[in-house]
């Protein structure tokens, strides 16, 4: 039975399949912090729930406010949203743009976004031969005829960051040719000394940069994500045009509280730098197995163990990983997982250990 989560983090799906507790599923497909959501959240939230009870502040101005503040731009920069992908959707509705430029592979809400406004949409191959990182092509391929491109940096599902002075010409590039940049850093605050592109925002007005908490801060299911551009006839629009209070008030107060949380900053810094290399190393140990050295809080890795279905090999382990065949551009072979505690990496270890030596012994 195929297991065909479009996303990771679907344990629902996988233990059903499986006919096991989720509980008992330790998953490996999403890539939430382990440290799990900030201390100064749940005191903020239990010390609030009183929230629950009234509307929260239809235009967020304490939360704009906290994310303008966290990256000294004006507040008409910002706008919040109820997790990065409301916000995906919402600017490609306002943008409304005709023609697409996709890197694959990549996020599915990029597409799905534009697909739903009816933008044709071009795609732009990433190869295992160039290590999955775009080159100077990228740069011819941004013909005037473009009117968006998304980019992801560190890549989803690759992990790998894109190289600034490219990314800066990329900038150029489309400003001249007026096309809309869409950047996605939903994982950047992973990497404590990239400051991404929202320093150049005042360079370029037709820039976008998504960012989501929901990784960092563990805060998957509370939901809370931002966009930050200078465009702020665009940004105008869509605030305008939003539903109202699409993020609900804990949302909004996790927003205000865990910016400045720095022992949980620093404490997840701590985390990633040992357990990046270490999950990586033991990885990069099994026959079979090659892995992309990761940036994030995910490593993206190729079985090439003939016959071997990794993801359902893992299940019977109860370890659910991300498969990566349902990625354009990708095939059956490639996979995707979080980096998580040390006990959790080490069960990781120990089960494709396991499955690994299995296939040898069975002479497969
Ligand atoms: C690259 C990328 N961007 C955006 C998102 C969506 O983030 P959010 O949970 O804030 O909606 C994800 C979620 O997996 C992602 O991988």
């Amino acid at each position: 039975m195929a297991f065909s989560s479009q996303h990771g983090g679907n344990i629902i799906e996988a233990a059903t399949m499986m006919g096991v507790d989720a509980d008992l599923l330790i998953d490996f497909s999403a890539n939430i912090n382990p440290l799990g959501m900030p201390d100064s959240l749940k005191r903020a939230i239990t010390d609030n729930l009183a929230l629950a009870e009234r509307y929260p502040d239809v235009e967020y101005r304490a939360l704009h406010q906290a994310l303008a503040n966290h990256h000294q731009v004006p507040k008409e920069w910002v706008l919040a949203g109820n997790g990065e992908t409301e916000l995906i959707f919402n600017l490609v509705q306002q943008l409304a743009p005709r023609k697409a430029l996709l890197l694959t592979p990549g996020f599915a809400e990029y597409r799905r976004a534009l697909a739903r406004v009816g933008c044709e949409i071009t795609d732009f191959h990433l190869s295992e031969e160039q290590g999955w990182q775009p080159d100077e092509s990228l740069l011819c391929a941004l013909t005037p005829d473009l009117d968006c491109l998304f980019l992801c940096t560190p890549n989803n599902p690759t992990g790998l960051m894109f190289d600034k002075p490219l990314l800066l010409a990329i900038a150029h590039h489309c400003r001249e040719n007026q096309i809309a940049l869409i950047v996605d850093e939903a994982f950047l605050d992973f990497l404590p000394q990239e400051s991404g592109l929202i320093p150049h925002l005042s360079s370029f007005t037709q820039l976008y940069v998504l960012r989501s908490l929901t990784k960092f801060f563990a805060i998957a299911g509370l939901r809370l994500g931002y966009l930050v551009s200078a465009d702020t006839a665009t940004v105008g629009c869509i605030r305008e045009r939003t539903e109202p209070w699409t993020i609900n008030a804990f949302a909004a107060l996790a927003g205000e509280v865990i910016l400045s949380d720095q022992t949980y900053i620093e404490a997840s810094y701590r985390w990633l730098s040992t357990e990046q290399p270490r999950l990586f190393n033991g990885l990069n140990e099994l026959h079979g197995i090659k892995v992309w050295p990761p940036r994030a809080n995910y490593i993206f890795l190729r079985c090439d163990v003939a016959g071997l279905d990794l993801q359902r090999a893992l299940l019977e382990e109860n370890i659910l990983i991300r498969h990566c065949a349902n990625y354009p551009g990708l095939d059956a072979s490639y996979y995707r997982v979080a980096i998580k505690s040390p006990t959790d990496n080490d069960k990781l270890l120990g089960a494709l250990q396991r499955v690994l030596n299995y296939k040898d012994d069975a002479g497969e």
